[in-house]
């Protein structure tokens, strides 16, 4: 991209890396890239006052706190307790069936089970109820297509961040998608901040009651900032992009991995027991989830979250160097590579520094035997009580790290843990078309983020006995 990059890979380098100061290390130029050529604003982004820029961008803070968290994570159990019993709708079952079974090419097998593809299932079964704790339900209600604008736009991530004319069909459908995604962003925007002003926003928008504090204050503070138009879009619609790429398919990969080794699965279903519960009159009715339970008190579940954080997501963290700077390594890392003593390196600015954390993750001097799934390596002992295990992240950085890392990770963290605890609470699954095991596919990554899986994974899915 016309720039020096330096690919940093070095344990010790990467922790000097995440104590920079944003007046050392800066996330801007990468910003401004991502919002020009991915989401399309023309260079909006690049124009606005830097400080104006930065403003808007400190509204994701509050992401990561009260009472946000605990506001959109009730609302995202309220959600998943009641409809994770539609996931599949039997022959029994009143209710209309959710897009994501149509997704899913779903089949009834009999009377008590069904057929389907269990990646799309995932993906847009959590992407149905994952948007309405950010933007209200009105947004995901309004704009039916949401979902799949979402992954045709995110599926040639690579193809429109390297600039690439929209000639091949990939590209022009996902293009057609973001115009829709950001048209209808820019008409969200639009209605809450009519409420925002006292107005009426239309009987279309009639409710906004539910959009968080959080996505309000992006609001105003666009308008404050008297931001064009189609920079308020990207700006917004990045939200919601940034809460489906990364946990959906997280969510995937970690139910596949439990219900694919019946071991795992009965130790973590016998875990969550006490926090995950079915409604005692009626099967059918909703879950009961207990998060603080579940996030505090499952060492297993969280370390297979982290296991697979490991395993299939590919953030990249990615700096210019605003001033010249010096990295030395640890003599651990100098001694990894042979080297007889560790090397300084002189980093110039305006230079770019880049960790690819999926590389970081495969590390065999961070991780033994790396390409083996083994939740186990995050279990260590818990400080306060010795007999029992915590789950420890250790080196994993899959959420980034320093100022610029994820805004959302403690949310991710606890809407993948009430997916996956609501899911193997209501519903049990098998492989399907006759095989005798569900097999763990390959990998590609050609979106965001995470990994997608190269094959299709049918299961057999049944409401859960006991
Ligand atoms: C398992 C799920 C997720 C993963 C692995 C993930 C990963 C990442 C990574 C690698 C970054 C860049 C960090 C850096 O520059 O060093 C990032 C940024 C960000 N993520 Fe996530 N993310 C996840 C879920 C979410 C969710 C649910 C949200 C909610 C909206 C979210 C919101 C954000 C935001 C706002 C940023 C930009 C932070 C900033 O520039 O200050 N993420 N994420």
């Amino acid at each position: 991209m016309g720039n020096k990059h330096y690919i940093v890979l070095m344990p010790s380098l990467v922790k000097q890396f995440f104590v920079q100061r944003p007046s050392v290390l800066s996330s801007d130029s990468f910003l401004h890239w991502i919002h020009d050529k991915y989401f399309g604003d023309g260079g909006a982004s690049k124009r606005i006052p830097e400080h104006n820029f930065h403003k808007v961008h400190s509204t994701f803070n509050p992401l990561m706190r009260e009472p946000f968290l605990s506001t959109a994570t009730a609302r995202m159990r309220s959600l998943v307790e009641e409809q994770v019993i539609g996931l599949i709708h039997l022959p029994s079952d009143t209710g209309k069936r959710g897009l994501w079974e149509r997704f899913a090419n779903f089949a009834l097998v009999g009377e008590k089970s069904a057929e389907a593809d269990l990646f799309p299932l995932v993906m847009s079964f959590v992407a149905s109820i994952a948007g309405v704790p950010i933007m209200g339900l009105a947004y995901v209600e309004n704009n039916h297509r949401v979902v799949e604008d979402l992954w045709a736009f995110d599926n040639a991530f690579g193809a429109l961040l390297a600039g690439l004319p929209g000639l091949t069909p990939k590209l022009v459908k996902a293009r057609a998608a973001r115009t829709r995604l950001l048209a209808a962003t820019k008409e969200w925007n639009e209605a809450v901040a009519a409420v925002l002003e006292g107005k009426d926003p239309g009987p279309k928008w009639k409710d906004l009651s539910d959009v968080p504090e959080m996505m309000r204050l992006r609001v105003k503070t666009l308008r404050d900032t008297n931001s064009e138009e189609i920079f308020a879009s990207v700006s917004n619609l990045a939200v919601y992009w940034a809460l489906m790429v990364n946990s959906n398919k997280v969510t995937f990969w970690m139910l596949l991995h439990i219900v694919s080794d019946s071991e795992l699965l009965e130790n973590i279903k016998k875990e969550i027991t006490p926090y995950a519960r079915r409604g005692a009159a009626n099967k059918q009715s909703r879950l009961a989830l207990d998060v603080d339970g579940l996030v505090q008190n499952c060492p297993l579940l969280k370390a297979t979250f982290f296991e697979i954080l490991r395993l299939y997501t590919a953030g990249t963290s990615y700096k210019r160097v605003q001033q010249g700077m010096i990295l030395t390594e640890s003599p651990e890392d100098a001694e990894s590579l042979g080297k007889p003593k560790p090397q300084t390196y002189h980093v110039k600015a305006g230079t770019f520094l880049v960790i690819p954390h999926a590389t970081m993750q495969m590390d065999p001097r961070l991780w033994s035997n790396p390409d083996i799934f083994n939740p186990s390596r995050f279990l260590v002992p818990d400080n306060e009580n010795g007999m029992k295990m915590r789950a420890d992240p250790r080196h994993l950085n899959a959420f980034g790290g320093g100022q610029s890392m994820c805004k959302g990770r403690l949310f991710a963290e606890r809407e993948v843990l009430i997916f996956i605890s609501g899911i193997l609470t209501a519903w049990e699954f098998k492989p399907a078309g006759g095989k005798t095991k569900i097999e763990i596919p390959k990998t590609y990554y050609n979106s965001t983020g995470s990994a997608s899986p190269k094959s299709v994974i049918r299961v057999q899915v049944s409401r859960r006995a006991s």
